[in-house]
């Protein structure tokens, strides 16, 4: 009856089944809802611009209009990044934007390759669209930084499986790691995806979250690069922490006839869904000034949440705390003594505490945790209390 896009119900882990049946509060450290993480921001005022009584109207165009796409493109400027609005494309989301480009580039069946350790909504993306997921490794030894030969080697594999390679991800900066790609490796990727006819998708949703800047990182790939066909994602849910807007967006560049064939083909997706409201767009500019306060008041709580974790393992050598680099999560990196699922199992049962294993996000080997830095200070300082009590079990 059902296509095999879509999971079997009752194919949940572990852990959310444990999750479910807790009988108690859980404090939860894997929480990245800025709507809800008690920011002091009052939201009112980017609420009200939502009322344009100009919202009344529909007047859709395909790849949003185009007030919105200037609103991006000045975005964009202000950060030092030239961005005409006519390479724009509006999406509901990033997990929109995906969706879209996978549309444009690959045929179900066809391979995207993703970065190891990454953001493991891409599996699911990946899954509704009948596409294969094959996977690229960051070296852990290397500070997780993109290799072109390691991405060459997993366009080699799906190559011998049969699989055309459509489109090669980079989550720059990396969710959970918070590394950026280099210019240098931008480029060596760039040449690989040219010379073998596929795309590069730039998940840049981080960008206004970066911390520690090394000379040479690359911010915004589309307007680095115009060897192979790059799109750059970002949107409102982080840059303005509004996720419950629902507004995205594509920066596409690349060698000029193929790059308009790119947006003639997205304009086409994009005007077969509309899927971007007419008052959100309107409110754009107004939106994206109000998120610069937001976003400096959240950098203010993940730098402060960032101390209180560093500060809580500085006394534990075997326990590594990443530097912030970007994002919003801290990496922990601990003895592989006890298997990353029941540790976090064990922090549930005995601390009441959730926090995510490094397997969720594809790290190599164990032992690794992932904490949310965005809970308010003190659900943060108590979180981290009772991690560290429950990690004191096998120390
Ligand atoms: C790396 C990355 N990309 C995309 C998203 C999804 O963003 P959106 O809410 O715009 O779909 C997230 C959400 O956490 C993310 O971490």
């Amino acid at each position: 009856m059902f296509s095999t896009r879509t999971p079997a119900p009752g194919a949940e882990n572990r852990l959310t089944r444990a999750l479910g049946a807790h009988p108690r509060t859980v404090l939860d450290l894997t929480a990245t809802n800025p709507t809800t993480a008690r920011l002091p921001v009052d939201p009112s005022p980017a609420l009200a611009l939502l009322a344009n009584p100009r919202g009344g109207v529909y007047s859709p165009e395909s790849c949003g209009l185009l007030s919105a796409r200037k609103a991006v493109a000045a975005y964009y400027e202000k950060r030092g990044v030239p961005a005409d609005p006519a390479r724009l494309v509006l999406t509901a989301s990033t997990s929109e934007a995906y969706s879209w480009l996978f549309k444009l580039l690959a045929a179900p069946g066809e391979a995207v390759l993703v970065p190891a350790p990454s953001y493991p909504l891409l599996d699911a993306l990946a899954a509704l669209e009948g596409i294969e997921l094959v996977r690229y490794r960051l070296p852990a030894e290397d500070r997780w930084a993109v290799h072109a030969s390691l991405v060459a080697d997993a366009a080699d594999r799906a190559t011998a499986s049969g699989r055309r390679v459509a489109a090669a991800i980079v989550v720059n900066p990396n969710n959970p790691t918070g590394t950026s790609i280099s210019g240098a490796e931008l480029g060596a990727l760039s040449s690989l995806a040219a010379r073998r006819g596929f795309g590069i998708v730039s998940d840049e949703v981080f960008l206004d979250y970066r911390f520690e800047g090394r000379p040479g990182d690359v911010r915004v790939a589309a307007a680095e690069t115009e060897e192979a066909l790059v799109f750059s994602l970002g949107g409102l849910s982080k840059s303005a922490a509004l996720p419950q807007l629902k507004l995205g967006w594509i920066l596409a560049s690349g060698p000029v006839p193929l790059l308009s064939a790119a947006l003639e083909r997205l304009a086409w997706i994009a005007d077969s869904f509309l899927s971007v409201g007419s008052p959100v767009q309107l409110a754009l500019p107004g939106l994206l000034a109000w998120g610069d306060g937001a976003a400096g008041a959240l950098r203010t709580r993940l730098l402060s949440n960032h101390a209180t974790l560093v500060e809580a393992f500085q006394s534990a050598p075997d326990v590594t705390v990443s530097p912030l680099s970007a994002g919003w999560s801290a990496v922990l990196r601990l003895p592989a003594v006890e298997p990353e699922e029941a540790l976090v199992l064990r922090l549930l049962e005995q601390e009441d505490l959730l926090v995510h294993p490094g397997y969720f996000f594809d790290f190599p080997r164990e032992a690794f945790l992932v904490v949310s830095l965005l809970p308010p200070e003190e659900t943060f300082r108590e979180g981290v209390t009772r991690l560290v009590r429950g990690l004191r079990a096998w120390r």
